[in-house]
């Protein structure tokens, strides 16, 4: 098949070399950007008098009809025409004949894939934004329903304090609220116009950019057409906030993955999101949250692929560029299909309060209240520490926990000691304790849960 740029060339290419420099096979994931973008400049075109009003309206009939074609799962793409930007502009000229050539006026493929990849962007940024909400939705359910919830708060994986699962929940509801922070905040670099920079240099037509970037619904256009079309800036933007969203999605899900195991048994997820073992009948896997936590790695690599291939590129376009492709789409691809399911997952688990309640009983983890309790009384916090690390060592030796000492025990180690140790220590009210703002007690819980939710609304405003 003639190549769309095969005027200065005697020999047809290479098979092999066809094969090796085609994109169509990955990059038709951008055909409805392709011809968005298409329809505003031609429009552009038609309206600067660079192609008449009438030809600009059979080039855009002809695209909206392959757009049809493309929806319908209709179109053919071939990799003689190399990529999308090519066989969309064959299919055209096949479809309207050769007024199907002048689409090309004034732009380069150079500019029109920056503009596609800008297109794309903001459409996922838009629904990795929405995705992320649903999860947050489920995450405050369940916070909802467990104020009162009590399991222990680790650090070093040791039990540490006794805290509330509406406010471990919670953390990871704040953990992705800041990745929509990021994805809103990387939209004012996305929502910049490249088209109509031309191949580096811009373009000898009279265009108006200006009138391409609000047919698009662009901010802006790019100062520089050399910078125009050699900046993916945006595109590693997103993987890079995508692979922040994964390390958040990997932290929750290995505690999905722990706090279901027979060791925690903290809870158990649904049948539905489960699978079995093909040998050992008694097997419930969470292969889904580990899943999800392993599919962190492909991304951190596309990450690091797409740096590494722009790291020391020389201006302007470079064909090297054409691998900012598969890793962003299959990177948006391992984003959707993780929050699809994470939502359901967390909405169906079953918390089991009994056994994480039974978890803070056989523990020392009440331990830094009896320290604070000396401290309220007028002991130096260093040396208030001190004491109850004897204490329990002692108990520790004795196979007891804190509050099965007596008060003539505690009296042993500090005259301060009175009755009403034994209530500051229920786990309860250590839990209680912790009135200071952003901590673990009820009443904070709630006021978070208020500031959660006007989040959630205010972004329903936007
Ligand atoms: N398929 C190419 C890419 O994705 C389109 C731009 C090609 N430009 C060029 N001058 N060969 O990067």
């Amino acid at each position: 098949m003639a190549k769309l740029w095969g005027g200065r060339f005697t020999k047809s290419t290479n098979k092999l070399v066809d094969a090796y420099t085609a994109s169509i096979s990955y990059d038709q994931e951008l055909a409805k950007e392709d011809i968005e973008g298409s329809l505003a400049h031609v429009q552009m075109l038609g309206e600067c008098g660079i192609v008449t009003e009438e030809e600009a309206k059979k080039i855009q009939h002809g695209l909206r009809s392959i757009l049809k074609k493309v929806e319908n799962g209709e179109a053919q793409f071939s990799t003689d025409m190399e990529d999308i930007h090519m066989n969309i502009e064959k299919m055209l000229i096949d479809e309207i004949g050769p007024v199907g050539g002048k689409l090309h006026t004034g732009r380069s493929r150079n500019d029109q894939v920056a503009t596609d990849m800008h297109l794309y962007v903001r459409k996922k940024t838009s629904v990795l934004i929405d995705l992320l909400e649903d999860v947050q939705y489920a995450l405050l359910e369940q916070a909802k329903a467990n104020i009162e919830t009590i399991l222990p708060g680790y650090t070093h994986l040791q039990r540490a304090q006794p805290v509330s699962f509406a406010h471990h929940m919670l953390a990871y509801f704040w953990m992705f609220e800041r990745d929509k922070g990021r994805l809103r905040d990387s939209v004012k670099r996305i929502n910049i116009l490249p088209l109509g920079a031309g191949a580096l240099a811009g373009t000898t037509f009279p265009i108006n950019r200006r009138r391409v970037a609000e047919l698009l619904d662009f901010d802006g256009v790019y100062p520089n057409s050399m910078d125009a079309v050699s900046d993916r800036d945006f595109v590693v933007e997103a993987l890079a906030d995508c692979s922040l969203i994964m390390v958040h999605l990997s932290r929750l899900s290995e505690e999905m993955v722990l706090w279901s195991s027979q060791e925690f048994q903290f809870i158990e997820l649904d049948d539905a999101f489960c699978t079995g073992s093909s040998i050992m009948p008694q097997k419930k896997n969470p292969d889904v949250s580990e899943l999800l936590r392993g599919k962190t790695g492909r991304v951190f690599g596309h990450l690091i692929g797409l740096l590494t291939v722009l790291k020391g590129l020389p201006l302007a376009y470079n064909k090297d560029m054409q691998e900012d492709k598969e890793g962003i789409f299959d990177t948006i691809k391992t984003l959707e299909g993780a929050l699809k399911l994470l939502a359901p997952i967390l909405e169906t688990m079953t918390v089991k309060k009994d056994r994480m309640r039974h978890a803070v009983e056989k523990d020392y983890s009440n331990a830094t209240d009896i320290a604070d309790y000396l401290a309220k009384k007028g002991l130096p916090f260093r040396e208030a520490h001190a004491i109850t690390g004897k204490m329990v060592l002692y108990a520790i030796e004795n196979k007891k926990y804190l509050l099965d000492l007596d008060l003539a025990e505690y009296k042993q180690f500090s005259p301060l000691f009175e009755k009403d140790i034994f209530d500051a220590l229920l786990p309860e009210n250590v839990m209680r304790a912790r009135e200071s703002e952003g901590g673990t007690a009820p009443h904070q819980i709630e006021m978070q849960l208020k500031l959660a939710e006007a989040c959630l609304h205010q972004n329903d405003s936007l």
